[in-house]
């Protein structure tokens, strides 16, 4: 026998509250009654929490997102990133093809993450290659602040983060180089950072997250590539990846994650983990300051 829809509440009843805790944290207006009756609840010891009955989809999604939904107003930065990657670890192919690594799911998924957190951070070589939007046009929520990190400037203004005035854009280099950087798109789109980028070309991201913050974006989504989250791993900048591995194998792409070597099996990372099927793909959630 054909088992009938569930009747309990579910992902599209649960989204608004998920906004409205974004938007608690930030300081702006909600939409949903927080009274008695509400349908999340908030404990100083436990965080956010479900009351009532959900179906399976919604307690699920908002387990996932619970770390993030519980990030407090006014705490110190906090980045979560994401790579969507094929069983051989590559985020592209050797071109640069993404579209898709990953199924609709995942993608719903980023489009999530993008409408909880307060800017959406990515390196170059996505933007060039890419030409992404950022937005949020896969679920209801606000667009993120969109970060691009240029330290080179190599960047074309014709980008769509650049000129499509969807959602406010920041152009991220080295202060000595702002003015320059105003030149190409505008300095409402600049944010300039005192020793930002060191002799070797590297950006130190304790100062970008520091210069986000005081702008007030905390809760920030690294998107990618896997050169930027790489980097975000290396210096300690990142508390929790989003990892979705597709049962797809590129060969020669792109590579995900590259970091330092290990030379033992017990000094690699093993992060804490929880999995969760998105689709054909399975998401690891790996919390890196565990
Ligand atoms: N599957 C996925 O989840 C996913 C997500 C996003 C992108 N992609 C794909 O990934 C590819 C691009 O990724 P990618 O790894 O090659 O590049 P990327 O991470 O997008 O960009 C790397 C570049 O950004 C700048 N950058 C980022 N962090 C920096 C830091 N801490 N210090 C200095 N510079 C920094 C550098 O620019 P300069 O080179 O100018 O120095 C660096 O080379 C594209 O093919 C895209 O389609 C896949």
């Amino acid at each position: 026998m054909k088992a009938l829809p569930s009747r309990l509440p579910g992902i599209d009843a649960l989204w608004p509250w998920c906004l409205d805790i974004a938007a608690r944290r930030r300081g702006q207006p909600v939409t949903q009654a927080w009274d008695a009756q509400a349908c999340v609840g908030w404990d100083a010891s436990q965080g956010f929490s479900l009351r009532g009955v959900w179906d399976e989809a919604a307690v699920e999604l908002f387990d996932l997102l619970k770390p993030l939904l519980d990030r407090p107003p006014g705490a110190e930065p906090w980045a979560i990133g994401q790579l969507g990657q094929s069983l051989d670890g590559c985020v592209a192919t050797h071109g640069g093809d993404s579209n898709f690594v990953n199924g609709p799911e995942v993608l719903l998924h980023l489009h999530r993450l993008r409408a909880l957190c307060d800017a959406v951070i990515v390196g170059a070589g996505t933007a060039a290659i890419d030409n992404p939007q950022l937005t949020t046009r896969r679920v209801a929520g606000r667009h993120p602040v969109r970060v691009v990190l240029d330290p080179a400037l190599r960047l074309p203004p014709g980008l769509r983060v650049f000129s499509d005035h969807q959602a406010p854009t920041l152009l991220a280099c080295d202060a000595s180089r702002a003015a320059q950087a105003a030149e190409r798109v505008g300095a409402a789109q600049v944010l300039g950072v005192p020793a930002l980028v060191g002799a070797d070309g590297l950006i130190d991201l304790h100062a970008l997250l520091a210069a986000l913050a005081r702008r007030g974006l905390a809760v920030l989504f690294v998107e990618g590539g896997g050169i930027t989250v790489s980097h975000f791993i290396a210096q300690g900048c990142l508390d929790r990846l989003h990892l979705s591995v597709a049962p797809v194998i590129i060969g020669g792409g792109r590579p995900g994650l590259q970091l330092p070597r290990s030379n033992a099996m017990r000094e690699c990372m093993r992060p804490s983990n929880r999995a969760f099927r998105m689709g054909g793909d399975v998401l690891w959630d790996l919390d890196l300051r565990a």
